[in-house]
């Protein structure tokens, strides 16, 4: 049985989950009180029922009030802000620290304006930064670039711009550039002066970049001098080690550079190093880079033919790197999954890559991971969505090859909500800009997901199952729908529509839910009329 909120971190997930953060002791104010509540609950786990209506209106409490001009200064959010990435809830952590960020900079307190930018980015790095954010963490870099005052926050503000583009966007080439920046500008820096302006330890920010910009470098396809700066990095990684107090940044170097060895198809000395972790490292710092061993050990494993052992460990990796209380740790570990399962599946024709993956449990954990996260509509959801499909799609007669595409379109379309933190898939208060921004991403991060597997097809009905003929759908806004993917987007607005979930708090008859599609004009006579005769045939008393 996969394991359900379990909160453990995979290797390189540390680099960012270091925060570093030191808190201030004022004790006052509606922060102590919110800091206080959220005390109680450790995980999502807990917070299940009447508790999350709570919770969620703890939440918007709160944010009301750190969104006031006039408010009194309130030295808990970045505890708070800690708090609430520990319960699955990071971009909340983003808007409290920005709101907190704005109030300083209205009071002329420019450094303590970007301290809170520089973590508002941090949590939303663990959660999941849309495109406003990149584009705001690139207009900081750009404003500290011509900064001389501030330039100590120039390295840190580079490390979230990259991770950004290293770790969402895969675009790996742009995000080396910009960890060679955040490297460069801060050997220029005075240790002292970097800590006495940022608050941050000098060596802890230079081995959270180095080793940030190795996981870059190690998924960049071949660079003129890729394995140089891969061993200039190592040397940044490793120097002046002792000096560290993290015990936890060591074993991170140790694990980049098992990884190191492992691509370079230095299996055994890879082997040793992992083995060494194991066997050095214990308690949290145990917990914490066991997965990553093990996801290097399924790297290994495959590269030399062993696929079904190499599953073994991979599959494990998934499990143990926690479902919705961390987000960024999901999303490498599945990055990592699924590069495995389509380095194994290579050699396999395209249909037999589908049977390979679904024989070899990959779209069992990815449905798992939907039904754990999303509250409302689970993998239930996507079981009746396809069965609906699969109907329909008979109903119009589509040819037998037609069909089996919306079956495993249909199973697969909300695929992408795996990369959306959990809370915000699942909160029940209004939903500002930024949310409705988050959730938006889901047809977009699954077809990136189907398209690295091979599976461009069922990528392209996941990328467009919220697009609608009269062009009000998202992301694009396209008219221009394939019948197929119109199968699978009517399904899912009935299936949603006739089961309780955030939208439609009470569900709808069949009927009821046919004469509303009928009126919106949103779907073409054709797909409207497969849905009709669906609904005669399988709820002939209504
Ligand atoms: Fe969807
Ligand atoms: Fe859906």
């Amino acid at each position: 049985m996969l394991l359900a909120g379990s909160l453990r971190l995979t290797g390189r997930i540390q680099v960012f989950y270091l925060l570093d953060i030191k808190t201030d002791s004022l004790n006052s104010g509606p922060g102590t009180a919110f800091l206080e509540y959220l005390e109680h609950y450790n995980s999502p786990v807990d917070l299940a029922g009447d508790i999350f209506v709570d919770f969620s209106e703890r939440i918007a409490d709160y944010l009301d009030f750190i969104r006031k001009k006039d408010r009194d200064e309130d030295s808990k959010t970045i505890q708070i802000g800690k708090r609430l990435r520990d319960l699955g809830a990071p971009m909340e952590s983003y808007k409290i620290l920005k709101s907190d960020a704005l109030y300083y900079k209205s009071k002329g307190d420019i450094n303590m304006y970007l301290k809170r930018m520089y973590l508002a980015g941090a949590f939303a790095n663990l959660g999941f930064p849309v495109k406003s954010i990149e584009q705001e963490a690139k207009n900081f870099c750009e404003e500290l670039r011509k900064s001389k005052e501030f330039q100590p926050f120039l390295p840190l503000f580079l490390l979230n711009y990259a991770g950004i583009l290293h770790i969402y966007r895969e675009n790996y080439r742009v995000a080396n550039e910009v960890y060679k920046e955040a490297i460069s500008t801060i050997r220029q820096l005075v240790p002292d002066s970097f800590y006495n302006m940022t608050g941050k330890e000098y060596l802890w920010a230079l081995k959270l970049i180095s080793n940030n910009y190795i996981d870059s470098l190690l998924y960049t396809d071949k660079m003129a001098d890729g394995d140089e700066e891969l061993a200039r990095m190592l040397d940044i990684a490793e120097e002046r080690m002792e000096e560290t107090e993290s015990e936890y940044a060591r074993f991170l170097t140790l694990l980049n550079k098992a990884e190191i060895m492992a691509r370079r198809g230095e299996t055994e000395k890879a082997d040793k190093i992992l083995e060494g972790i194991i066997r050095d490292s214990s308690g949290i710092v145990r917990g914490m880079v066991e997965p990553g061993c093990r996801r290097i050990k399924a790297i290994i494993l495959a590269l030399n033919g062993h696929d079904e052992e190499s599953i073994d460990y991979i599959i494990r990796a998934l499990e143990e790197s926690g479902y919705y209380g961390n987000t960024l740790c999901e999303t490498l570990t599945m990055r990592d999954g699924i590069h495995i399962y389509n380095i194994l599946a290579k050699h396999k024709g395209k249909n037999d890559q589908y049977i390979f993956y679904r024989e070899k449990g990959l779209f069992d954990y990815l449905l798992e991971v939907l039904k754990v996260k999303d509250w409302y509509l689970g993998s239930e959801h996507t079981i009746n969505v396809k069965n609906t499909a699969i109907k329909i799609a008979e109903i119009l007669l589509l040819k037998k090859e037609a069909i089996r595409l919306v079956g495993t379109s249909a199973l697969l379309h909300d695929i992408g909500k795996c990369a959306i933190p959990w809370y915000s898939l699942n909160k029940i208060t209004p939903l500002d800009d930024l949310d409705w921004e988050i959730l938006k991403v889901h047809p977009i991060e699954g077809a990136r997901m189907l398209r690295k597997l091979g599976l461009d097809e069922e990528a392209e009905i996941a990328e467009n199952h919220h697009e609608r003929t009269d062009g009000s759908g998202y992301p694009e806004g396209k008219m221009d729908i394939s019948l197929e993917t119109e199968i699978v987007a009517i399904s899912d607005v009935f299936n949603s529509a006739t089961t309780p979930n955030r939208k439609y708090k009470n569900p709808q008859s069949p009927a009821d839910v046919l004469r509303e599609i009928r009126k919106g004009e949103k779907f073409s006579s054709q797909v409207i009329c497969g849905l009709e005769k669906y609904i005669q045939e399988s709820f002939p008393e209504r």
